[in-house]
């Protein structure tokens, strides 16, 4: 017996939309972004369409690394509020058809947590073995920092002792030790503790890192912990989701689902697919990109692809080629300033495409990858990076919901501000929610027709690849085929109009094509082909209507 709702499988056909309170929305005037600032912008984030926000870390953190070095995991941040003003956040949004899942950042603690105070102060600590520690200096040639230029190697030396300890980011972020039976315990009650606060499910951070094993640990296969985890998530809430940060090569990342018993993580981003995305955009060919898509492993049905352009961090592009990297920096990130890690970009995407022809176009497309798309907080208006400040906090500036002081964002003197926005042609003055709302041709229309067209495709989130023969090196067309119907779309990588061919010829005669974007309605003739005339950066999105098959749209 197969019975599924495709809203069983809620996080297939999401739209995620990742924020930080701390540059939401500022309530209260001190500067920095807080819970009801967030609690009073919730309607506008369902009115754009979202069906799920990710809260990024809002835990008490000195706030070294952007909240991910944290220091209790069970605490709100009390400059962002408290857990009264979490619950009546997700309360909110629950009551406005979002879910709402939260950073669970355990790799590592801050070195301010008390677990590692305490690890430091004594061998003996039952907290000392929460952590990673060796005697001897670390060999040479070891791991690489994740932070090459920002961190010096993965061990530091902890004077007192002697010994030293373990950190795959920075040195003030030390690993926890999930070895460790007792560590593993406390994570799971901080599972549990924000599940019965209400929360969807977790973006799991850094997870290769977490599952790496201390030399000597004695666990057969570090996967268990991660399904243990997933068993434990399920228990408690069935519909809960694990969306992890696993940056691996395909092969690699696909054993992060748990194989056919997909019983580890629910959901993964595509930085394979992102990066071959950017390739494709600076080289005006869907090649590489119908490469990655191609070559991505089938998965079984309850797991997903979170697609994604940007993200908080840098843009990485480690998965290229030396010199595929090189194309990418050169036609999106050509100064120097604009580069992070050797590896990636501190840009958001409207000022590396400039025109915006080209921006609705690689958008457009974002929606009609197979998989899930996530948002970062600003995309929907264009927001561009504060290229005065340097490395990954470049993109991460204020919302701008006005074209007044400080975007509309704080009534705090700037100087107060938590991150200050830019100051140039995206400057709130030039970009905003407020002034968009009112202009039906802007870019945060042009992305509430796309959330409304993708929440009533489920095909997107659910269906096959293909992409379809065509004359044209700069155009993609690609199907999406599944039990709840097919989706053509259609993207032109280039700046040049032209016209493409292409045939559905496995569609029963008296097909349609529908436009979801338009009003057109096109016949396909008596062998399924088509022809259709493609603008500069165009885009379609066409319904394939079988006779009869019953859709409004
Ligand atoms: C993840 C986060 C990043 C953070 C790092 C360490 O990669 O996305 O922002 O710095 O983990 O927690």
């Amino acid at each position: 017996m197969k019975i599924t709702d495709t809203s069983d499988l809620w996080w297939k056909s999401a739209i995620v939309y990742c924020l930080d309170v701390e540059t939401f929305m500022d309530s209260d005037g001190d500067g920095t972004g807080d819970m009801q600032g967030l609690a009073q912008r919730i309607d506008y984030l369902a009115q754009l369409g979202v069906t799920c926000l990710w809260l990024m870390p809002f835990y008490p953190t000195p706030d070294r690394d952007d909240g991910y070095d944290i220091t209790d995991f069970y605490g709100v941040d009390p400059r962002l509020g408290n857990h009264g003003e979490l619950v009546e956040v997700i309360r909110t949004a629950n009551d406005r058809g979002m879910r709402v899942i939260v950073d669970l950042v355990v790799n590592h603690t801050s070195d301010r947590h008390p677990w590692f105070l305490k690890a430091k102060r004594s061998v003996n600590s039952p907290y000392r073995d929460y952590y990673v520690w060796r005697d001897d200096p670390p060999p040479r040639g070891q791991k690489n920092t994740v932070f090459p230029g920002e961190a010096k190697g993965i061990w530091t030396k902890d004077e007192a002792s002697g010994q030293w300890y373990q950190h795959s980011f920075y040195e003030h972020q030390p690993d926890l030790n999930i070895a460790n039976p007792a560590v593993r315990d406390e994570l799971a009650r901080v599972i549990g503790f924000w599940l019965q606060l209400g929360v969807a499910g977790f973006r799991v951070d850094a997870v290769p890192f977490f599952l790496e094993m201390p030399q000597g640990a004695r666990i057969p296969d570090p996967h268990e912990l991660l399904r243990d985890f997933r068993r434990f998530l399920q228990r408690r809430s069935s519909e809960a989701i694990l969306l992890g940060e696993v940056n691996l090569p395909y092969d690699q990342q696909v054993q992060y689902f748990g194989g056919p018993e997909v019983n580890e993580l629910s959901m993964q981003f595509d930085f394979i697919g992102m990066q071959a995305f950017y390739l494709s955009l600076a080289r005006k060919d869907p090649a590489p990109l119908i490469e990655a898509l191609t070559s991505r492993p089938v998965l079984p049905e309850d797991v997903q692809w979170a697609n994604f352009l940007r993200n908080h961090d840098e843009l990485t592009l480690d998965k290229l080629s030396d010199a595929e990297r090189e194309e990418v920096f050169s036609a999106f990130a050509p100064d120097e300033g604009q580069r992070v890690y050797g590896r990636g970009i501190t840009r958001r995407l409207p000022p590396m495409l400039g025109d915006p022809r080209r921006i609705r176009m690689a958008y457009s497309l974002l929606f009609t990858l197979p998989g899930t798309p996530v948002l970062f907080y600003g995309e929907e208006i264009g927001m561009g990076e504060n290229a005065e400040i340097p490395g990954r906090l470049a993109v991460r500036t204020p919302m701008q919901w006005t074209g007044e002081k400080n975007g509309g964002f704080s009534s705090a003197p700037p100087s107060r501000l938590v991150a200050r926005p830019p100051g140039d042609g995206y400057a709130p003055e030039h970009v905003n929610a407020a002034d968009q709302i009112k202009d039906r041709e802007s870019l945060l229309h042009f992305f509430r027709d796309l959330m409304s067209r993708y929440r009533i495709s489920p095909e997107l989130g659910w269906g096959a690849f293909q992409a379809l023969e065509q004359p044209v090196p700069a155009i993609l067309v690609h199907s999406l085929s599944a039990d709840v119907g097919r989706l053509v779309a259609i993207h032109n990588f280039d700046e040049v109009p032209a016209t493409t061919r292409f045939a559905l010829p496995d569609e029963p005669g008296g097909t349609c094509l529908v436009d979801l974007l338009g009003s057109e309605r096109i016949e396909l003739d008596e062998k399924g082909g088509v022809e259709i005339e493609v603008p500069g950066y165009g885009y379609r999105w066409l319904r394939v209507a079988r006779p009869g098959d019953g859709r409004v749209s």
